[in-house]
C-alpha cells in the first residue's frame, strides 16, 4: 500500500475526481477527510465507497473559500487522525458565458472557489505541516486550461492560470520544509462538471475530435497519478504540471 500511516484531506471529495482519489487513498491505507459544501449527507455515498474497501474517514462540511471553515477542516483531521500529510485541492466549479457577458458575481464565486479556496487551504494545511516536521504533499487538480484558452470560460481558465503560480511560488517556498507542491492537470474527464457537454451529442462529438486518444478520461486514472504524487515514492517531485489528458494538449499545440 502506497499510503499506509498518511492522512489526507481531499477538498470537494463527494463527487468526480474527488471522490474517485478518495476512494483510492483510502485503498492505499491513508486515513481521509472528505470535504464536501451542501446538506449533511452529502458526503454519504464517497464515504459508503470507502467503507467499502475496507478504508477509514470522516466527512467535513467545509467552504474551501471560508479561511475559518479551511481551518476548522485541518483540526478536525488532527484531531480525528492525529495529524496532516496530504492536502488535494480538488474543489472547483466553472460557469460558461461570453467574457463580454459574464456576470461579475459569477466571475467572483469562481475565484472564490477556484483560486483563493486552493490558496486559503495549501497555507492552512501547510502551516500544520511545518509544525508536524515531517514534510507532507499538495496537490492542486487544475486543468489543461492553465494553459490553454477555452472561449466562453475567461474567469475559470484564469483561475487556473493563477493556480499554476500559486503551486510553482509555494513549492520553492515550502521545500526547506520537505513539502512537495504539484499540479495535475485533467482534461477531459467524465464528471458532473462537464454534464453540459457530456447530455449534447453534437458537442461530445467535436470534443472527441480534440483528444488524439478519442475518449474521455476515468476519474479514477486521475486517482492514480494523485496516489503516485502523494507517495512517497514521489519525495524528489516537485513543482509542476502533470497532464493527464488523452493527447489533447499536444495535438492543440499548446505550450
Ligand atoms: N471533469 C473534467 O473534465 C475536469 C477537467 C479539468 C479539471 N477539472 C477539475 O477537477 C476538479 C474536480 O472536478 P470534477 O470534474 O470532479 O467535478 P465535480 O463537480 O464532480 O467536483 C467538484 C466538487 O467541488 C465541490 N465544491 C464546489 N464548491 C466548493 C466549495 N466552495 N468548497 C468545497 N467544495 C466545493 C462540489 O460540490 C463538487 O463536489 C475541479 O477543480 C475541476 O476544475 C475537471
Amino acid at each position: 500500500m502506497k499510503l499506509s500511516k498518511k492522512v489526507a484531506i481531499i477538498t470537494g471529495a463527494a463527487t468526480g475526481i474527488g471522490q474517485a482519489m478518495a476512494v483510492r487513498f483510502a485503498q492505499e491505507g491513508a486515513a481521509v477527510v472528505i470535504d464536501y459544501v451542501g446538506k449533511p449527507g452529502t458526503a454519504d455515498d464517497s464515504l459508503a465507497k470507502i467503507k467499502a474497501v475496507g478504508g477509514r474517514a470522516i466527512a467535513v462540511n467545509a467552504d474551501v473559500s471560508n479561511p475559518e471553515q479551511a481551518a476548522n477542516m485541518i483540526t478536525e483531521a488532527v484531531k480525528t487522525f492525529g495529524g496532516l500529510d496530504i492536502l488535494v485541492n480538488n474543489a472547483g466549479i466553472e460557469y460558461k458565458h461570453p467574457f463580454l457577458e459574464f456576470p461579475i458575481d459569477q466571475v467572483q464565486k469562481i475565484f472564490a472557489v477556484n483560486l483563493l479556496g486552493p490558496l486559503v487551504c495549501a497555507q492552512a494545511a501547510a502551516r500544520q505541516m511545518v509544525k508536524q516536521g515531517r514534510g507532507g504533499r499538495i496537490i492542486n487538480i487544475s486543468s489543461i486550461h492553465e494553459d490553454l484558452p477555452m472561449q466562453t470560460n475567461a474567469p475559470y481558465c484564469a483561475t487556473k492560470g493563477g493556480i499554476r503560480m500559486l503551486m510553482r511560488t509555494i513549492a520553492v517556498e515550502l521545500a526547506p520544509y520537505k513539502i512537495t507542491v504539484n499540479n495535475i492537470g485533467p482534461g477531459a474527464i467524465f464528471t458532473p462538471i462537464d454534464k453540459d457537454v457530456e447530455s449534447n451529442p453534437e458537442m461530445e462529438k467535436a470534443l472527441m475530435a480534440e483528444i488524439p486518444l478519442a475518449r474521455w478520461g476515468k476519474p479514477e486514472e486521475v486517482a492514480g497519478l494523485a496516489t503516485y504524487l502523494a507517495s512517497d515514492e514521489a519525495g524528489y517531485v516537485t513543482g509542476s504540471t502533470y497532464f493527464i489528458d488523452g493527447g489533447m494538449l499536444r495535438q492543440a499545440g499548446a505550450l
